[in-house]
């Protein structure tokens, strides 16, 4: 177990911003955790369990205690003819554990290559790419009740998954920390390359394998998107808006190139980095906060920033969304502060 006092959180979130937590406390195993969470002081104050931070944004200094998982291990539970089931702790990091399947031959998650952060927050996050999300071959979620100490291990219905969207992450503030997740993969994968620029990327489907389309997907990463360990950003920091047929419509009058693809009945979902494009942001700073050339919808701290910039940077651009084309952007990122 690790209990540190003032802990600076550079690493712990990856837009690097210079946060600090009065308490950073950091468990092994499930009975380290359930000593932290019966502590008298960990119950009255304020609590925040994260993973490695991709997808938080710290808007000041944390005044309370900052908890982070540190259960690892990559365990085969049982095969079958065609699958292989895995049991993974919640601080493996994700592109490990795909590096691992696709060095393995089990395919289900090599589209998801190159995501940052850790298994228990992609489970949370319902981590998705080119064509493919984690609720795919989720099996089940470990689980622990951080107010009723039991275990609760969560089906993969029980998750409810949806886009960017979990049971662990609605507003009931359910108090459930992911401990370990159980996932399936297959033996003879069936590949998935259908994506945007995938096939492109790949070449000639004959040569298709696992690897390929691992490294298919981290050269379209690389080209597209800032690498965190060098720029600070948190992917995507708002969700791509669906709206309905008719809304669409009348976009489509004014602006007959605009990128849309069916989503549930009557609703289409529209690129949120082409809205922010249109809006005349890509590739603009503001003080100390970008917006990357190449994608949009990705803003970078440029060194120096506060979260409450990055907030300012993300508000003005929701405003001129709203404005230009009557859509509201969700931020994907959640707000800490
Ligand atoms: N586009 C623009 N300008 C931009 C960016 C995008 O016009 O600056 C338009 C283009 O038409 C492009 C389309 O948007 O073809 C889609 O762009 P892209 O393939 O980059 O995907 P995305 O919808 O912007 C989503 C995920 C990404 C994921 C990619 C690939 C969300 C919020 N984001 O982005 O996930 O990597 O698809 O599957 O759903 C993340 O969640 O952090 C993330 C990076």
């Amino acid at each position: 177990m690790k209990i540190e006092q003032n802990y600076s959180l550079i690493n712990y979130n990856t837009f690097r911003l210079q946060v600090n937590s009065r308490w950073f406390m950091e468990y092994d195993n499930e009975e380290e955790l359930q000593k932290i969470l019966r502590d008298e002081y960990f119950q009255e104050s304020l609590s925040l369990h994260i993973g490695s931070g991709s997808n938080l944004l710290f808007l000041n200094d944390y005044n309370g205690i900052i908890l982070h998982s540190n259960i690892k291990g990559i365990e085969i539970t049982h095969e079958s003819g065609e699958h292989v089931f895995l049991r993974i702790g919640a601080a493996e990091k994700w592109d490990d554990i795909v590096a691992f399947a696709v060095e393995q031959g089990w395919g289900g998650i090599e589209n998801l290559s190159g995501i940052p952060g850790e298994a228990g927050a992609a489970a949370v996050q319902n981590i998705g790419a080119y064509g493919m999300e984690i609720r795919d071959v989720i099996e089940a979620v470990e689980t622990y009740n951080q107010l009723t100490f039991e275990r609760k291990v969560f089906t993969s219905e029980e998750c409810n998954y949806g886009y960017r969207n979990s049971y662990f992450k609605n507003e009931h503030n359910d108090p459930y920390i992911v401990t370990y997740i159980n996932i399936k993969l297959c033996k003879n994968p069936q590949y998935c390359v259908d994506y945007g620029n995938l096939r492109q990327q790949l070449g000639k489907e004959e040569e298709m394998d696992l690897k390929k389309i691992r490294e298919a997907v981290l050269a379209i990463r690389k080209e597209k998107l800032p690498d965190p360990g060098v720029i600070g950003n948190a992917g995507s920091f708002f969700t791509n808006p669906a709206i309905e047929e008719a809304h669409f419509n009348r976009l489509i009058n004014r602006y007959p190139r605009i990128p849309s693809y069916p989503v549930e009945e009557g609703k289409r979902k529209i690129p949120a980095g082409w809205l922010i494009e249109q809006c005349g942001f890509k590739g603009k700073t503001h003080g100390n906060v970008g917006v990357h050339e190449k994608q949009a919808l990705i803003l970078v701290n440029l060194g120096e920033a506060t979260g409450d910039e990055i907030a300012l940077v993300a508000e003005s651009i929701r405003m001129a969304v709203l404005e230009q084309f009557e859509i509201e952007l969700i931020p994907e990122v959640k707000y800490i502060g």
